[in-house]
């Protein structure tokens, strides 16, 4: 059975490029709710370079909510190297840049002397310190134009990122596309991988109103791949899975970077605990688990307390993200579910899985990130007819254990929603939803807000777009 998920993407794979656009849009379904003020950037693959999903040009888009006036949206792709040879090169069989999960045309001799992978800026777009930014884990943000989204250019974040010397500066330093912002302190903390011969975790720290500085730098027993982190008002916390990354194999030209990553399941996962205010961190070890991602953390006490989207190995993982233009049994995709970890002060591990429910693109009601929160948002696979989409948007309850989801059916792909306040100054659990919906068989993307209450209530508001606004990974919503 192929489904119509991936019927689109094979489709995708044969150069089917999402168009920029810029557009005044009208719902089709329900109205925009009033007091909705602020605009919704989000990034994306706006193309398929490989068959790896997420081997694809950055398409960043904004929709912009005002007041009593029209809501527009806006996609541009980010105009990185990667971009411009794509352009040159539509619908090649071999990628004409090394990406993260196919080699470059011209075999092994010409990978050795290629970057592990060319950035393709197209994992997350985030607001930080005033600067709209595009993000992928292995490089430095692109600064994009908030209004425009023209490209800036690469971006060092206040030298933060630009190593001493002409090579170093060149290449920069990694900034992951997964940073952490504490509505206390109005700080933003990130984290970046370098997988050199003695690798290492960096972390970086931007003050409200700047400068952005490079805090420490951890030395790793492995490279791990690191993707995403989590914060509480005292600590970060990174979960490393035992998936690591086979340097000779990549710096070999032999294969690309996401064929190197290996599962090591007779390793533990490390917890790594790094105090924000600086001093010793610790490490704690649990049985191996993989994740993509956080929903939020948060002290109890001398506890801290982690919500993320758990899978049980990356093998299957990878098999499935390596292969989704030809995956023809649904039931082969790993799919991850919400779990609770707890790491008590004297070092021990409490888990449990929170829901049944198939959960990624875990968020919160980012207010609450670094404390408790009550609701985790996310995409979901609706009904086993549904096959591997996700087709649905979830709440779930964590007081109450229940999920609120509503399902769009086969031929429909959500995004990750994002929580935004009725009333901002009200720490309450009213606001709205907004998310994508792809209509794989028509092409397009439309806008869904929902009542972040009433789930199951289906879209307050439906905005569709003339065009697809690609399949997008990450975004934040920024306030009026
Ligand atoms: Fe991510």
């Amino acid at each position: 059975m192929t489904t119509d998920y991936m019927g689109a993407f094979m489709d995708l794979r044969r150069g089917g490029w999402a168009q920029e656009v810029d557009a005044e849009l009208r719902p089709s379904q329900g109205a925009v709710p009033q007091g909705l003020a602020g605009t919704l950037y989000r990034n994306g693959a706006g193309n398929h370079l490989s068959d790896y999903v997420i081997d694809g040009d950055g398409l960043v888009s904004a929709v912009t909510f005002t007041p009593g006036g029209p809501v527009r949206v806006r996609s541009r792709y980010v105009r990185t190297p990667s971009y411009r040879a794509s352009l040159k090169a539509p619908g090649a069989d071999a990628p004409p840049v090394r990406l993260a999960g196919a080699n470059a045309a011209g075999g092994r001799l010409r990978n050795l002397l290629l970057r592990p992978a060319a950035s393709q800026a197209s994992t997350s777009v985030a607001m930080i310190d005033g600067r709209l930014l595009a993000l992928w884990e292995g490089d430095m943000p692109w600064e994009l134009e908030p209004g425009t989204l023209e490209t800036l250019g690469r971006c060092d974040l206040d030298r933060a990122l630009a190593p001493s010397g002409l090579l170093g500066r060149r290449l920069g330093s990694p900034y992951s596309a997964h940073p952490c912002w504490d509505p206390r302190t109005a700080e933003t903390w990130n984290f970046g991988c370098v997988y050199g011969p003695r690798p290492r975790l960096n972390i970086y720290r931007t003050a409200q109103g700047g400068p952005t500085e490079k805090r420490r730098s951890i030395a790793l027993p492995h490279r791990y791949m690191v993707h995403d982190f989590a914060m509480t008002a005292t600590h970060l916390v990174f979960c490393l899975g035992p998936v690591i990354l086979d340097l000779p194999a990549v710096a070999s030209g032999r294969v690309p970077a996401f064929e190197a990553m290996r599962w090591h399941g007779e390793e533990a996962t490390r917890i790594l605990i790094v105090p924000r205010a600086g001093g010793p961190f610790r490490v704690v070890e649990a049985d191996p688990w993989f994740q993509w991602h956080f929903a939020g953390a948060y002290d109890d006490g001398d506890d801290i307390v982690l919500d993320l989207a758990r899978f049980r190995s990356w093998t299957v993982m990878h098999e499935a993200i390596s292969s989704m233009g030809h995956l023809t049994d649904p039931s082969c995709f790993p799919v991850g579910r919400l779990w609770r970890y707890r790491v008590t002060a004297s070092g021990k591990v409490e888990d449990h899985q929170l829901n049944a429910l198939p959960m990624e693109w875990p968020t919160i009601d980012p207010r609450r990130s670094t404390t408790a929160h009550r609701n985790v948002y996310g995409a979901t696979i609706g009904t086993p007819a549904s096959g591997v989409a996700f087709t649905a948007v979830a709440r779930y309850d964590t007081e109450l254990g229940e999920a609120d989801v509503h399902d769009y059916g086969p031929g429909h792909l959500v995004s990750e929603p994002l929580f935004v306040p009725r009333d901002r100054k009200r720490l309450d659990e009213q606001g709205w939803l907004v998310a994508y919906e792809a209509q794989l068989t028509a092409g397009t993307t439309n806008i869904v807000v929902f009542d972040a209450q009433s789930v199951a209530d289906g879209p307050v508001c439906t905005l569709p777009v003339p065009e697809s606004l690609g399949f997008t990974f990450h975004g934040q919503w920024v306030n009026a």
